[in-house]
């Protein structure tokens, strides 16, 4: 049986610089264990009898199905919330929310648009309180981003990695992590579309002190130049539906494509968190290209995600 440490139970994952590196470490040691546990379809109910409650106030693919089946591998319930259907919609307080929903649950998973509301959520829970998106942030993607960069290349101290886009959440989560793990990361963007001011003064005093570095890049070709990892996200994100026209026009130029995959070399390997757009920020033969790594790392979703539960559930 999986051997699970009791150091990390009780805390809340609501963004990635509430960790340490070594806790991330931790938690994608056990990410690779669980994932070798399930392909030989070895038992590790590590979590049984646990409820897992799943807020979403926006859609979701990957994040709904990769905790709800993880729960249940662990040997616990997922209890699938939409967020319009609780009375959090109708104005009952997220305070009164997460006293109550202590009593019931085990843990709560939320995606929603403020990361406030998140915090919020984890202050007043006794339950650990887990970040499936915000405005802001996208943790749980981040580990398993760095799962896949460390399972395909083999480590991730001195890896570079070129975010090509749109600076948002999943940008900004990734690059703590990055900086965070000792990694090289660049985000290539547009003029105004960097990762915000303050997320990128706290990556870079991370990697200050991993030896990793933190940069930002206009130039495509120039961001991609050495890079072992091209990773790029939707240019619209959810909630931005209205500006999606702008940002057509703003982020023409900045996707990846054969031309810029060939600019990084043969043994870079290209990341989307997923839902792709094809022929926006990626194309079609290169998320399905030799040097796409795009479904592993969705798969690793799940595995990242167990380990994270296992650790932090009581
Ligand atoms: N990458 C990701 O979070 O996908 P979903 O929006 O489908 O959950
Ligand atoms: N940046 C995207 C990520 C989707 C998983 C969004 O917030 O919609």
């Amino acid at each position: 049986m999986v051997a699970v440490s009791e150091q990390l139970k009780g805390r809340s994952f609501t963004r990635v610089s509430d960790w340490s590196a070594d806790e991330l470490l931790e938690v994608l040691e056990l990410a690779d264990t669980l994932k070798e546990a399930q392909r030989r379809r070895e038992e590790h109910h590590l979590l049984p009898g646990r409820t897992l409650g799943m807020i979403f106030q926006k859609p979701s693919t990957r994040t709904r199905v990769s905790f709800e089946v993880g729960i249940a591998q662990l040997g616990g319930t997922g209890l699938y919330l939409a967020a319009g259907d609780l009375q959090l919609g109708r104005g009952e307080t997220i305070r009164d929310t997460a006293t109550v929903l202590s009593r019931y649950l085990d843990g709560i998973m939320i995606r929603t648009f403020a990361q406030s509301d998140v915090a919020e959520l984890a202050e007043h829970a006794e339950i650990p309180v887990i970040n499936g998106l915000t405005d802001t942030a996208h943790p749980c993607q981040a580990l398993a981003d760095v799962m896949t960069i460390r399972e395909r290349l083999g480590r991730l101290d001195g890896v570079r990695v070129a975010y090509l886009g749109d600076g948002n959440n999943v940008c900004a989560s990734l690059m703590i992590a990055a900086a965070m793990l000792g990694m090289d990361f660049v985000a290539v963007t547009p003029p105004g579309y960097e990762p915000e001011r303050e997320v990128v003064e706290r990556a870079q005093a991370f990697a200050r002190e991993s030896g990793g570095s933190v940069a930002l890049e206009q130039d495509p070709r120039a961001g991609v130049r050495g890079a072992d990892v091209l990773y790029t996200d939707v240019w619209t994100s959810m909630g931005q539906e209205e500006e999606r026209e702008r940002r057509l026009r703003d982020l023409a130029g900045y996707g990846i494509d054969d031309g810029l995959v060939a600019a990084a070399g043969d043994g870079a390997i290209v990341l989307h968190c997923l839902p792709a757009h094809y022929g926006e920020e990626i194309t079609e033969e290169v998320l399905y290209g030799p040097q796409s790594a795009v479904w592993d790392e969705a798969e690793n979703r799940l595995h990242a995600q167990k380990a994270l539960l296992a650790l932090v559930i009581r």
